[in-house]
């Protein structure tokens, strides 16, 4: 069986049949979201908080991510898989080149995604015309969280909305063939998924994208300390793991998820 590829998102972007993404990092799970019907799943570097039990996702590496990705991998057959790129792995094009090459070779994604705006365009670059698909990550670094000073939503005002405009632009010129948005006003992401034409993929950034995702252990209820605004608890209603996860596909796919209380 064939998994899901660039092609069919973009059609399900065009169609407006919206895309389920989670993050998941091992077998066992990586078949419950399949089964239950996700059509994305991302290979976090979540995974360096929880899993790993760190602060921040600073200190997860390019290993790390491989060894849950190769186990992500084998766990599915369809679902289309996504890899993290670790803070500094992408610091300079060429180690870019050489650590997203081994993530897709030895890891087993399909797509490597990387954090930042316009400044990441000449990497996507250089990353795509050797035929490495890149998901961009905007809004929301969590990378920089130190830079930032927290965990903020962002393009509040004007100048940083359209500035998150252009960065987005920039970087679908540049090859991007997918943006994740992170914790940004639902109006704006609604204004950057009608802008571009590759999918467009909302964590705490409001219904209108093209499709949700969210840290699988978050929306388990799982994630100890307090809830972000833009998450929910789906075990709450349904009582166990597959039914919430199965309930979470049917809310992103129906518009349920998010409601007006999960954004900003
Ligand atoms: O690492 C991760 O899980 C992510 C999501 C929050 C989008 O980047």
């Amino acid at each position: 069986m064939s998994r899901v590829n660039l092609t069919r998102l973009r059609q399900m972007k065009a169609e407006k049949n919206k895309i389920a993404m989670l993050t998941a990092y091992d077998a066992s799970f990586s078949h419950v979201l399949e089964q239950a019907g996700v059509d994305v799943i991302l290979v976090g570097d979540s995974l360096g908080m929880v899993i790993q039990g760190q602060e921040s996702t600073l200190p997860v590496t390019v290993d790390d991510i491989i060894y849950h990705c190769r186990n992500v991998v084998r766990g599915s057959h369809k679902v289309f898989v996504i890899a993290d790129m670790p803070f500094m792995s992408y610091a300079n094009e060429g180690q870019a080149i050489v650590n997203a090459a081994r993530l897709l070779a030895e890891g087993g994604a399909q797509m490597v995604k990387l954090e930042g705006g316009a400044v990441m365009a000449s990497t996507i670059e250089q990353l795509t015309a050797r035929g490495i698909p890149v998901c961009a990550h905007l809004g929301l670094l969590p990378q920089s969280v130190h830079r930032v000073g927290g965990y903020r939503v962002q393009g509040r005002d004007a100048e940083t909305a359209e500035e998150l405009i252009r960065d987005a632009t920039a970087l679908q010129d540049a090859g991007a063939d997918m943006v994740v948005l992170e914790c940004v006003p639902a109006e704006l992401a609604t204004t950057i998924t009608n802008t571009l034409s590759i999918p467009v993929i909302g964590i705490g950034a409001g219904s209108d994208c093209d499709g949700q995702v969210l840290v699988l252990y978050d929306m388990l209820g799982l994630t100890p300390g307090k809830r972000p605004r833009f998450s929910y608890n789906f075990l709450v209603d349904t009582g166990g793991i597959e039914s919430a996860i199965t309930k979470y596909v049917d809310d992103v796919k129906s518009g349920v998820f998010p409601s007006l209380d999960q954004q900003y």
